[in-house]
């Protein structure tokens, strides 16, 4: 079976998730109304649109999955009022405006998903003024967090391994978001709701998030927790709150201090994080106030400083790089420039295969090539 269709299997099976967007489905699409499934997958948002009466669902979908949610719908009598289109909705357009846009690309801590991208430009270009998106806008939720084994997590690079020293990799481990599922009683104190914004309005800007964590309880700081609400309709909410009975079988994201700091009630957590959703960076700020001691203890992390990077990579970046095609490059373009509107794909692959001898042992080699350029870039 594929991964994929095992990994949308998972989505299904939420139904603590599905019963949320049925609801607010219910709420918000009435009859009549023409719905974009955003990142359709199976297409079940889109079913339950119809269900509700839609009128028309346009079914957008990046993956060959979309082969699948057609079967899908067919299989459900909704074969007629279900369009499907591949592609990203960014690059998409649609031939009528629609009143209600649905997604659930919100991720783990409500952004990294890309739903603040594709719902502003999805807004912009498909919906009627005064339409409504699902969801309609986002909480942000921090709590303090003592959780030993992700910390153990981060210590393992300072740990010899076979003798040899991995400790330069620590770094980019304390600068790192770790999904992971947080049990209530893995937290410090209560959580803040410090932000809440539409997506679809909010789009690219960066987001700014501050609040003071009061700890309720004696134990180790290790970090912060993160998640999200999400208000999908005036009266339903979706979340995978670890403090909620409710909760859909999602992860929360573990944001790591620099080190453990011993923590007693009445001591206190301030948090700055400020968010980019559009490059999924994350710098986070915390100063952990302690009634034993008469200064804070400030730590200061980003995800720009968890990234992979080579020299190499960064090289080609720097404004005076004279770029040139790689061997790689140029049978590309040999492919792009073949595709006239003429050529037949035969054709195209004997083209490739004859002018790039050096990097296709076979014609089969080279057909693989040209698919995978083609189903990219060919109408
Ligand atoms: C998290 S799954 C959700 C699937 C389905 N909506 C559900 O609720 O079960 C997201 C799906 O959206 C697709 N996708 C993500 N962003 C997309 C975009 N901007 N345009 C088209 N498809 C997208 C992915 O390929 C994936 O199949």
């Amino acid at each position: 079976m594929s991964l994929i269709v095992d990994e949308h299997r998972h989505y299904l099976l939420d139904q603590t998730r599905l019963h949320a967007f049925c609801d607010a489905i219910r709420e918000s699409v009435k009859p009549g109304n023409v719905v974009v499934d955003l990142g359709s997958g199976t297409g079940i948002l889109g079913l339950l649109a119809c269900q509700a009466g839609a009128k028309r669902v346009y079914s957008i979908e990046e993956s060959s999955l979309i082969e699948l949610a057609r079967e899908i719908s067919r299989a459900n009598g909704f074969g007629d009022r279900i369009h499907f289109l591949k592609g990203l909705s960014t690059r998409i357009n649609l031939p009528e405006p629609a009143d209600v846009i649905l997604a659930d690309q919100i991720g783990h801590f409500g952004f990294e998903a890309g739903l603040f991208d594709y719902f502003s430009d999805a807004r912009r270009r498909f919906l009627k003024p005064g339409g409504i998106t699902i969801p309609q806008h986002l909480t942000f939720c921090l709590a303090p967090v003592e959780h030993q084994p992700l910390w153990e997590q981060i210590e393992f690079w300072n740990q010899p391994s076979m003798g040899m020293k991995f400790h330069p990799a620590r770094t980019i481990a304390a600068n790192t978001g770790y999904p992971v599922k947080l049990k209530p009683e893995q937290l410090l104190g209560p959580s803040e709701e410090p932000l809440t914004v539409d997506p679809s309005i909010s789009g690219s800007q960066p987001l700014h998030v501050r609040c003071t964590l009061p700890i309720n309880r004696a134990g180790t700081l290790h970090g912060l927790g993160c998640w999200f609400v999400a208000q999908l309709s005036p009266s339903v909410t979706m979340s995978n709150s670890p403090l909620t009975q409710q909760r859909i079988d999602r992860r929360n994201v573990f944001f790591p201090l620099d080190r453990p700091v011993s923590v007693q009630t009445g001591d206190s957590l301030t948090v700055t994080m400020h968010i980019l959703p559009t490059q999924i960076a994350v710098t986070w700020t915390t100063e952990i106030r302690r009634a034993d001691a008469p200064d804070p203890i400030r730590f200061t992390h980003t995800t720009l400083k968890g990234m992979l990077i080579s020299r190499e990579d960064l090289q080609r970046t720097h404004p005076a790089f004279v770029p040139s095609l790689s061997p790689w490059g140029a049978a590309r373009l040999t492919v792009l420039t073949l595709c006239d509107g003429k050529r037949p794909l035969v054709q195209i692959e004997q083209e490739v295969l004859r002018r790039h001898p050096d990097l296709f042992p076979s014609l089969s080699t080279a057909a693989t090539f040209v698919a995978e350029v083609i189903t990219r870039y060919s109408a």
